[in-house]
């Protein structure tokens, strides 16, 4: 890590809204918000890596009350710099571990967010601290990859997954760890920089046992925010896990 603000330092907020300029389309967001707010309903919704506000800041324009729990003081400072920023209220802090006050009907985590922790036991603590602030029937909802493993030619470890004309990226992926390392290399201002960030991939079934061990069990699973349905060839997937009522057993 670089320093207090893990791999998201100044270096990085200050480029990320440009760098992920396609996360920010309308056609990619508008789904995500309107999934969100549907299952928000009329309660509130913590956001874990919050990051600049991508999806916090429409959500909040919509209506919904968001919390946001985030490692990165650059990051928030980009929060802080738009417009409704700085009425998002944020927790600095690990979210495997930060606590926050009251409960929510949905805790998020978007991105592959998930995969920034490194170790199945970091991984855990994440799902057992998202159900510890969910209300009874709250949802945890995840965004992430499904691994590209067979898309990797026989024998090899290395995958591109971004090809352009300013920006390189390729992940170096270790079957025996789970760990993945992204890096990217892109041209700015005449100079390639480089960014390598290490993950942990999961299948969505070890995401399941996560659930379970947190006391929740899933809801639904698609391959997008539109619903679109599940299958062997997705890329991604966005799961809904909920905590059950008081009473009652998970995985029973
Ligand atoms: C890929 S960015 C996503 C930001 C935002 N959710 C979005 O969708 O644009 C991941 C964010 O999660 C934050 N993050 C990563 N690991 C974290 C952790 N263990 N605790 C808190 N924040 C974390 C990073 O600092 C970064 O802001």
């Amino acid at each position: 890590m670089h320093d207090d603000d893990g791999y998201f330092d100044e270096r990085v907020a200050a480029r990320y809204d440009e760098s992920e300029a396609e996360m920010f389309d309308p056609a990619v967001l508008d789904p995500v918000i309107d999934l969100l707010v549907e299952i928000t309903g009329s309660g509130r919704a913590l956001e874990l890596g919050i990051g600049t506000g991508r999806i916090a800041l429409p959500l909040a324009q919509r209506g919904v009350p968001v919390h946001g729990i985030e490692l990165s003081n650059a990051m928030v400072g980009r929060l802080r710099a738009k417009s409704g920023g700085e009425d998002i209220g944020v927790t600095i802090g690990d979210f495997t571990t930060t606590a926050v006050d009251g409960t929510f009907s949905v805790v998020y985590l978007v991105f592959n967010t998930i995969m920034n922790l490194t170790t199945q036991a970091a991984q855990v603590a994440c799902f057992r601290n998202a159900a510890a602030h969910l209300e009874p029937g709250g949802c945890f909802v995840i965004e992430v990859g499904v691994p590209g493993l067979q898309r990797l030619p026989p024998g090899e470890t290395i995958r591109a997954f971004e090809v352009s004309e300013n920006k390189w990226g390729f992940d170096e992926i270790d079957v025996a760890t789970q760990r993945l390392t992204s890096h990217h290399f892109e041209i700015v201002d005449g100079t390639v920089e480089r960014l390598s960030i290490p993950f942990r991939y999961a299948w969505p079934s070890e995401l399941d046992l996560m659930a379970q061990l947190a006391g929740m069990r899933l809801r639904e699973r698609w391959s997008g925010w539109r619903r679109e349905p599940f299958t062997g060839d997705s890329r991604q997937h966005v799961s809904v896990w909920a905590k059950p009522p008081p009473g009652h057993v998970v995985g029973q």
